[in-house]
């Protein structure tokens, strides 16, 4: 009989105990799973993405992380439009729109201490405009960039990755080529000199403070929804009704020209990267490392159009021109593991189908296409 007992409350220990071990290990289980859940659900936070680049690489990452949720800040300034979101993203439970500017400590506190990683578009972004009226060009570039960092300070536990979108206008003309990281800042337009400030003083935070940013330099984009006033949008607008286009000096100079979903894969990698320490508080050029003329550009746009080289009229060129850019492609492959995909030629003949499928969207562009300025010549429609 005692027997029995024993072994009687044995079996009804083990038992016990074994549904224990279970529960607590289904527990852990569902633990796990939901802590890998809120590990991929991360809220993104995009300054300037109604603009041109902000919009290419939201759409981009909104299709691409389904469990992600994007917090929009804009002032809608002329450059700005909510229709270059498209519409079920802007329905979507996993988008909000702030209307505002960056120079909202407020509102920006606030996304800031929503947000896991931070991406800095928001910008006044046309040279040409810059040489016509520079001050807002400070106001936005340098003084929202350092808006965005007062706050990143006082998120930075929270914020996981920040980036800051620089441009290689910072670097000036190539005094060597490629331009790798180290080329000499000397921008040669008030909008270089105003991103050359906020690229600096993001650098001057991080030496200051432990921020989680990193410095990420784009050499010239291109792609669909840029605004009518840059340079490919312009030669394919005007080229498409059969207007002569204005080629500014020899058209010799060089760019580094890039597709915005080559870019736009960069950051995305840049946000992803494995080990973030890598490329903590690093600056890196994202280019093709090919310089293309703007002449070539032009002739590329002609021949779609099979149009004659008549089209093509020639101005003074435009104060503070940049000769070449051409980005060293190094730093960006070690990394990041990126290389462009898109060559020159396929990107800009995608961007004419875009542009001759949204032609009515782009009408309302047409009367900022070309800026008054003083040249050589006087005053000029650049
Ligand atoms: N386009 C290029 O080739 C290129 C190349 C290198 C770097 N960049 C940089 O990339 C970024 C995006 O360029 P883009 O061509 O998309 O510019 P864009 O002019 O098309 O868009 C700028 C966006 O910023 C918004 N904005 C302006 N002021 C604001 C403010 N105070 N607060 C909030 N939003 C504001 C505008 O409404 C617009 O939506 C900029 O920082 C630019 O300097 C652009």
């Amino acid at each position: 009989m005692k027997k029995n007992i024993l072994f009687y409350s044995f079996i009804v220990s083990f038992v016990f105990f074994y549904s224990l071990i279970i529960c607590t290990d289904s527990r852990l289980f569902d633990k796990n799973k939901i802590l890998t859940r809120q590990l991929s659900k991360k809220t993104v936070f995009l300054t300037g993405a109604c603009g041109f680049i902000g919009s290419n690489f939201l759409t981009y990452m909104f299709e691409k992380y389904p469990d992600y949720h994007f917090d929009v800040l804009d002032l809608l300034t002329y450059a700005g439009s909510l229709e270059n979101i498209p519409e079920h993203i802007r329905n979507s439970d996993r988008f909000n729109f702030y209307y505002g500017s960056v120079n909202n400590i407020y509102l920006v506190d606030y996304l800031m201490s929503r947000a896991n990683f931070v991406v800095h578009f928001a910008a006044e972004s046309h040279v040409t405009r810059s040489i016509y009226d520079d001050l807002v060009f400070f106001e936005t570039d340098v003084m929202g960039t350092r808006v965005m960092m007062t706050s990143l300070v006082k998120y930075s536990k929270s914020v996981e990755r920040y980036i800051h979108i620089s441009t290689s206008e910072v670097l000036g003309t190539a005094e060597f080529k490629p331009m790798d990281e180290n080329h000499p800042i000397k921008p040669r337009s008030p909008y270089a000199a105003a991103k050359a400030g906020a690229d600096r003083l993001v650098y001057a935070y991080w030496c200051t403070y432990d921020i989680p940013a990193l410095i990420i330099r784009p050499f010239n984009n291109y792609g669909p929804q840029q605004h009518l006033e840059k340079m490919i949008p312009r030669f394919i607008s005007l080229l498409s009704k059969n207007k002569p286009i204005t080629i500014h000096g020899t058209g010799e100079q060089k760019r580094d020209w890039l597709h915005t979903y080559d870019f736009a894969r960069a950051l995305d990698l840049a946000l992803h990267s494995e080990d973030f320490l890598k490329i903590k508080n690093q600056v890196i050029h994202i280019g093709s490392g090919i310089s293309t003329s703007v002449l070539d550009v032009a002739k590329i746009i002609l021949e779609y159009f099979n149009l004659p080289e008549s089209y093509l009229q020639f101005v003074s060129d435009r104060p503070g021109q940049v000769d070449c850019h051409i980005s060293s492609t190094q730093k960006a492959k070690e990394l990041l593991g990126w290389e462009t995909v898109v060559p020159l030629k396929e990107g800009i003949t995608k961007t004419i189908k875009w542009y001759q499928k949204n032609r009515d969207s782009c009408e309302k562009m047409e009367s900022m296409m070309l800026v008054p300025i003083n040249t050589s010549e006087g005053v000029v429609d650049q």
